[in-house]
């Protein structure tokens, strides 16, 4: 999600610092945004000459300091709370007062967030959708301690990126997620009860529903491990069945089975 979002905001002609944990998944990074933009290029979505422009937008770095001087930051760490307000915290020592720190988190309530940080009033939720340089989706999340000015600002920023914004609560998994996760858990129980093979089930959601992907494919498409940690924080905040991680994604996610970014989940990806 990362990549994605750096590249839709470099396209959309914002000067943008890539920060990664360390230099491999910096290359993965930048890797996967330079391919992004020549698919883009193919596809006839910019021109050679607006390529070259996003590219050197971009500025790419492992330093948390690298950030010092951004008027928003984005967080898109691994979907766990504990890494994820140990990282507002460094931010919040690291930015300028005046930076706005906003999460792409998928479920985890941004006042958590907020708490770790001494400048509540400049956090929210700001949830993009995979792929992000093609979804029209932004979520911006409002907790009760965000003040209207952080909300326009960043609303105003992701129109500027050319996305449709809708305004949710600070509630675990918003709009998008509280309506989407438990479909996709419906899809595992499934498999798990063999009602019908994955195939099948994907067809059937394709053909008789007109989604793009079928739920185990985009499961894949997700990462089975981001909708694993996604399921659990909603069970932990709604303690609702519907929310629950069944056992075989639980199981896919210990064993390595995380979709196409680890090239085996539901489907092969060879
Ligand atoms: N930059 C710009 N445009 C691009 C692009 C890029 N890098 N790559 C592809 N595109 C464009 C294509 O040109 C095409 O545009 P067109 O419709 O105008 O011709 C369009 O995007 C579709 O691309 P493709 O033809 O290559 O691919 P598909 O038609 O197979 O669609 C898909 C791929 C967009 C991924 C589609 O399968 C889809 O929409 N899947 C569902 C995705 C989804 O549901 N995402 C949300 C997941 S939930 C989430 O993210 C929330 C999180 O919290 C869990």
């Amino acid at each position: 999600m990362g990549s994605g979002i750096a590249e839709v905001a470099a396209r959309a002609g914002h000067s943008v610092t890539v920060r990664e944990m360390n230099s491999e998944l910096l290359a993965r990074g930048q890797g996967l945004v330079e391919k992004s933009l020549s698919t883009a290029l193919r596809r006839g979505k910019l021109s050679a000459e607006a390529r070259d422009a996003a590219w050197a937008k971009l500025t790419f770095t492992t330093e948390l300091a690298g950030l010092a001087q951004c008027d928003l930051v984005i967080e898109a760490a691994t979907e766990n709370p504990t890494v994820k307000k140990e990282l507002f915290a460094a931010l919040d020592a690291t930015c300028s007062p005046a930076t706005i720190l906003a999460s792409n988190t998928s479920s985890i309530p941004i006042v958590e967030l907020a708490a770790a940080t001494k400048r509540p009033a400049l956090v929210l939720g700001l949830h993009f959708f995979n792929p992000a340089p093609v979804m029209q989706l932004v979520e911006v999340i409002r907790t009760i301690v965000v003040a209207d000015a952080t909300i326009d600002a960043v609303t105003h920023f992701a129109e500027g990126l050319g996305k449709t914004a809708i305004l949710a609560k600070d509630r675990a998994g918003f709009i998008v997620n509280v309506l989407l996760v438990p479909y996709l858990l419906d899809a595992v129980r499934l498999v798990e009860q063999g009602v019908a093979s994955k195939e099948d089930i994907d067809l059937g959601m394709r053909l008789g529903c007109g989604h793009p992907m079928g739920p185990l494919q985009l499961l894949d498409f997700v990462g089975i491990d981001t909708t694993y940690y996604i399921a659990e924080i909603m069970f932990q905040e709604y303690k609702e069945a519907k929310f629950a991680p069944p056992p075989l994604l639980k199981h896919m996610t210990i064993a390595g089975l995380h979709g196409r970014k680890t090239g085996q989940g539901f489907y092969n990806y060879p």
